[in-house]
């Protein structure tokens, strides 16, 4: 590495968060973020509102980010984007401005795939964090995605396996709403799943094939259950809400795992990494743990404000592209299916 001295600014706007983060060499000095609030009255992300919102909040999240790094865009080396996958609408307020500001001041523009960046956020320079040697594994679960993914290097990955239907992070958000939960309810149902007995209930784990996932099933499953109980007991959730979440998280936890024990024997790649929002759940990260024990495994899980959507993965990736001169023209546009 020749030149010490880089600063790029990544940029996010795939979903329903507006975030923006300057990165220098490999450290992050700021990481903003705006969620948009709005979409929890409709109990999940509605695409128009969101682009809306990423169009009010881009200009000020993208000043509070360089202000807070404490530079002036001037010092920028280069402007870093989520190019896709996500919402069209969404993905095109952050490729244009993107676009716009790198145009303007002179400097290259580079184009990040968010899937990639999940995965690579575990290369931001981070005390007490430790990084994978390549080859890993890593398994990126969000109400978005669900991956296991094999990484050579940073830039030869290879999905090898993925949901067919709905994304753990849906899972667990659509339980919640069969509950009666708010939205996301993921971080609720993690909360009482600590005060639930895991073995109150029991789901069947859907059947798929090889290192592929499926959970719209298990919704189903969840519901008809439900509706069952409370034709006996009116009360049925109320009484055993605890209960129905942590058997709930106890299935969606073994689902995850089996696979990556599956991914893991057939790879023979014992570094395990996770990323996504949903790997904020305290199940899964004990899981994680528990099988460094059980079947030596190597795990790593990013620092939080990492795993959930954020610029700073954006701006990883930009800095790593920086260095290899991977520049994207004027001429890219935003990928809804942006694949791996
Ligand atoms: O990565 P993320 O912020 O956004 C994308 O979907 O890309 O992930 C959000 C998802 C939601 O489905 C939310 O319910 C889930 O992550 N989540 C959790 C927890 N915290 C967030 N799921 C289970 N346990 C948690 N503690
Ligand atoms: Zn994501």
């Amino acid at each position: 590495m020749a030149e010490q001295n880089i600063f790029i600014l990544g940029i996010e706007s795939s979903c329903d968060d507006t975030a923006a983060s300057v990165i220098h060499n490999g450290k992050i000095l700021s990481n903003v973020i705006a969620n948009q609030k709005i979409h929890e009255e409709y109990g999940g992300v509605v695409p128009e509102l969101a682009s809306r919102a990423h169009q009010q909040n881009i200009v000020p999240v993208v000043a509070q980010a360089l202000a807070k790094a404490n530079i002036t865009k001037d010092k920028l080396h280069a402007v870093a984007f989520t190019r896709g996958p996500g919402l069209m609408g969404s993905l095109l307020v952050g490729t244009s401005f993107a676009k716009s500001l790198a145009y303007g001041l002179n400097i290259p523009l580079i184009d990040v795939n968010h899937m990639q960046a999940h995965i690579l956020a575990h290369y931001i320079e981070e005390e007490g964090f430790n990084k994978p040697p390549f080859p890993f594994l890593a398994m990126t679960i969000s109400g978005g995605h669900t991956q296991i993914v094999r990484v050579n290097s940073y830039f030869d990955m290879t999905v090898i396996g993925e949901t067919i239907d709905d994304a753990v992070g849906e899972a667990f958000d659509k339980s919640g709403k069969i509950l009666g939960l708010g939205y996301p309810a993921g971080p609720e149902i993690d909360k009482r799943a600590k005060l639930g007995n895991p073995k109150a209930f029991k789901f069947t784990k859907p059947k798929v094939d090889g290192l592929n996932f499926s959970f719209s099933g298990l919704k189903t499953a969840i519901l008809y259950f439900v509706q069952n109980e409370t034709k006996k007991n009116p009360r049925f959730i109320e009484d055993n809400l605890n209960d129905i979440c942590a058997s709930i998280q106890y299935t969606i936890i073994g689902i995850l795992i089996d696979k990556l024990k599956t991914a893991s024997k057939q790879t023979g790649i014992k570094h395990i990494a996770i990323g996504g929002g949903v790997s904020a759940n305290s199940g899964i990260r004990q899981a994680l743990k528990d099988g460094e024990q059980k079947f030596g495994w190597t795990t790593y899980v990013p620092k939080f404000e990492f795993t959930t959507d954020n610029a700073a993965m954006i701006a990883i990736v930009g800095y790593l592209k920086y260095l290899e001169g991977d520049f994207s023209k004027q001429t890219v546009t935003a990928s809804a299916r942006l694949k791996i």
